[in-house]
């Protein structure tokens, strides 16, 4: 396994998993996904870069946790290739204005991540445009535990006719059905009691009809002293719109809220009444 900094040393061609390291069992999961689609034949590139232009709170930037020692570590037990880990000046040029690829609709939501973190997916788009100019990937692993990140992932490929496949990992939950986060770190032991709210919303919304009623679901059981709720909601799962057809359905639970200022995201499937 190598660590590099300079892009031209990467191979011609990869397999990709893009990341902000502070990797845990998540993003390993993402990395044998990566194994398993480019074989023996294609090199494992898994990038580490803690991307600035998609913090819009320089607290957050500065507290986000880096170790890229322990990262290297576990990409090489995973079966990765190469660590990609490129200094800032590399990934922007200085004096060079980077694009900005036209932000697709899906990252604009009503509601949704736009809503609390302005900016946030106009960064995202232009780093892994970045990356993938800089990697040159025949694919890219994505977690699913950040679903509109990946719908925004799947509708920039589509809209600049990239060739690029972009492969959807599951979400790696922790024992007690938290899902695995960079943040969950900076978590109390009761701070995780609040937290385990997320995934029970996301059951209690299961349950209900129509989406109007999974998210009143979802709002009761979210409802604990100290967890700060961004938004729950039921969407239609690639577009992040309002459901139309809510019978026949097949939706995307969202959440988000803030546990002492550790902002979680989780999400599941929503299934309407008629096709469960
Ligand atoms: O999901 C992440 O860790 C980041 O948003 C990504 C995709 C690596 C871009 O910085």
């Amino acid at each position: 396994m190598r660590v590099v900094r300079d892009p031209g040393l990467l191979p011609e061609r990869c397999v990709l998993v893009p990341t902000m390291g502070a990797l845990h069992a998540g993003h390993l999961s993402l990395v044998r996904i990566a194994r398993d689609r480019a074989g023996g034949n294609l090199p494992v590139v898994v990038s580490i870069f803690v991307n600035p232009t998609q913090f819009n709170d320089a607290r957050d930037l500065e507290a986000y946790p880096r170790d890229l020692d322990r990262d290297v570590h576990l990409c090489a037990q995973t079966g990765a290739d190469i660590v990609f880990a490129p200094d800032v000046e590399t990934v922007y040029p200085p004096g060079v204005k980077t694009p900005s690829p036209k932000l697709p609709a899906v990252a604009v939501q009503p509601g949704l991540e736009d809503a609390g973190r302005p900016g946030h997916f106009a960064g995202v788009c232009q780093v892994v445009t970045r990356l993938f100019a800089l990697c040159r990937p025949v694919a890219a692993v994505f977690g699913e535990k950040d679903w509109q990140q990946l719908q925004v992932v799947r509708a920039l490929v589509q809209a600049e006719r990239s060739s690029v496949q972009i492969i959807a990992g599951p979400i790696v939950r922790e024992r007690d059905g938290l899902a695995m986060s960079s943040r969950n770190v900076r978590l109390s032991g009761d701070d995780r009691i609040k937290a385990l709210s997320l995934r029970r919303s996301l059951d209690a919304a299961q349950r209900a009809s129509t989406p109007e009623q999974a998210e009143q679901a979802m709002h009761a059981v979210l409802d604990v002293p100290g967890v700060d709720v961004q938004y729950a909601v039921v969407r239609d799962a690639e577009r992040l719109e309002p459901l139309r057809d809510t019978r026949r359905a097949v939706g995307r639970a969202l959440v988000c809220a803030c546990v002492s200022g550790v902002r979680l995201l989780d999400n599941d499937a929503w299934i309407g009444p008629d096709i469960r």
